[in-house]
């Protein structure tokens, strides 16, 4: 039977070569961030059970590992320090003690590893003993213009230690603005912002908390300040704030849950746009894998080319490592 037909699609996907001629979307290295957790004790690297294959590191070690994934690579790297209990407190002040864990590594890898990235998160949930991003007023509720002057203050250690990019991830209002201007009285000017600007109130951070002991045991509720999963407008309103506040690259996070809310950062600014694919959408392709459900490496794949095909520029993975021979 001839169907008599104009369009023949299947035309362009009938050979390998001519479905690589034809691919649209294309993934490398250097567009990957990898997160890395840093500690403060011990001399081997430490599992996290809820992340598989994803280690805390001393800093003694992590130099050497930082080279290691160069090798692969790697070259941009976000590093988010676990906190020992006894330094935490309500107000965070751990976060504005220049020899801090998170400033030291920066300085150790600056050091010694040339041509490298650094991004450093800026939130107070490492430091506070509640584990919220910011500070509390008396009655409980977050205190938004305190945290942002204390997170202006870090952004400068931040700076000063080596941080290439400050990311801040607390969602107060104003921050990008704010530290902006204290980075820029104080000279920082090669000091880019990469904001978390569409943050949302999500339950994939579970598998983060656990790495960095800021999970609780009734999961912390930060849906006053991180956006409603619901919501698409009030995301598209903060990403234009951001981008007015003088962010140099804005993200999306988690990843691939909104990938609408990438598209729209895509196509509405121009500075590139990141998306951050968090704990839990590693945490749930490996859950699935180890139960022989779902195949890890393709995956792990098909996640990061939706997010990339959405419209990041940038994506942070904490795939980055195990994919580094893939793409
Ligand atoms: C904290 C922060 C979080 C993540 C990055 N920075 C967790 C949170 O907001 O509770 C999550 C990253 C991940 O889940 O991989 N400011």
């Amino acid at each position: 039977m001839n169907l008599n037909i104009t369009h023949r699609p299947r035309r362009m996907r009938k050979s390998k070569s001519v479905r690589d001629l034809i691919q649209e979307t294309t993934l490398d290295i250097s567009q990957l961030v990898f997160p890395v957790f840093v500690k403060g004790e011990g001399n081997i690297p430490e599992k996290i059970d809820s992340m598989p294959e994803i280690y805390r590191w001393p800093i003694n070690l992590l130099v050497p590992k930082i080279l290691e994934w160069k090798e692969l690579g790697l070259t941009s790297f976000a590093i988010f320090p676990q906190i020992h209990q006894n330094k935490k407190c309500d107000q965070g002040i751990e976060f504005l003690n220049p020899d801090s864990l998170v400033y030291q590594a920066a300085k150790e890898i600056k050091a010694s590893v040339s041509d490298v990235i650094l991004i450093g998160d800026l939130a107070l949930d490492p430091y506070t003993s509640h584990g919220h991003d910011g500070v509390l007023s008396e009655n409980g509720e977050i205190n938004n213009d305190k945290t942002v002057e204390i997170l202006s203050n870090g952004a400068l250690l931040s700076a000063d230690a080596g941080y290439d990019f400050l990311a801040p991830s607390d969602m107060m209002d104003g921050r990008i603005s704010a530290i902006r201007k204290k980075l820029d009285q104080n000279n920082m000017i090669d000091t880019g912002i990469i904001s978390y600007s569409a943050k949302f109130s999500s339950a994939y951070y579970g598998p983060f908390r656990d790495a960095l002991g800021t999970g609780h045991k009734t999961p912390i509720d930060k849906s006053t300040y991180q956006l409603n999963p619901k919501n698409a407008r009030e995301a598209k309103r903060e990403l234009a704030l951001d981008f007015e506040e003088g962010a140099d690259i804005l993200m999306v996070k988690p990843a691939e849950p909104y990938l609408d809310i990438i598209n729209y950062a895509k196509s509405n600014f121009n500075i590139p746009v990141a998306a951050y694919q968090v704990s839990g959408e590693y945490s749930r392709i490996w859950a699935a894998h180890q139960n022989g459900w779902l195949n890890l490496e393709l995956c792990a794949l098909e996640s990061l080319y939706s997010i990339k095909r959405a419209g990041a520029d940038i994506i942070f993975s904490y795939f980055a490592e195990k994919l580094a021979f893939k793409i």
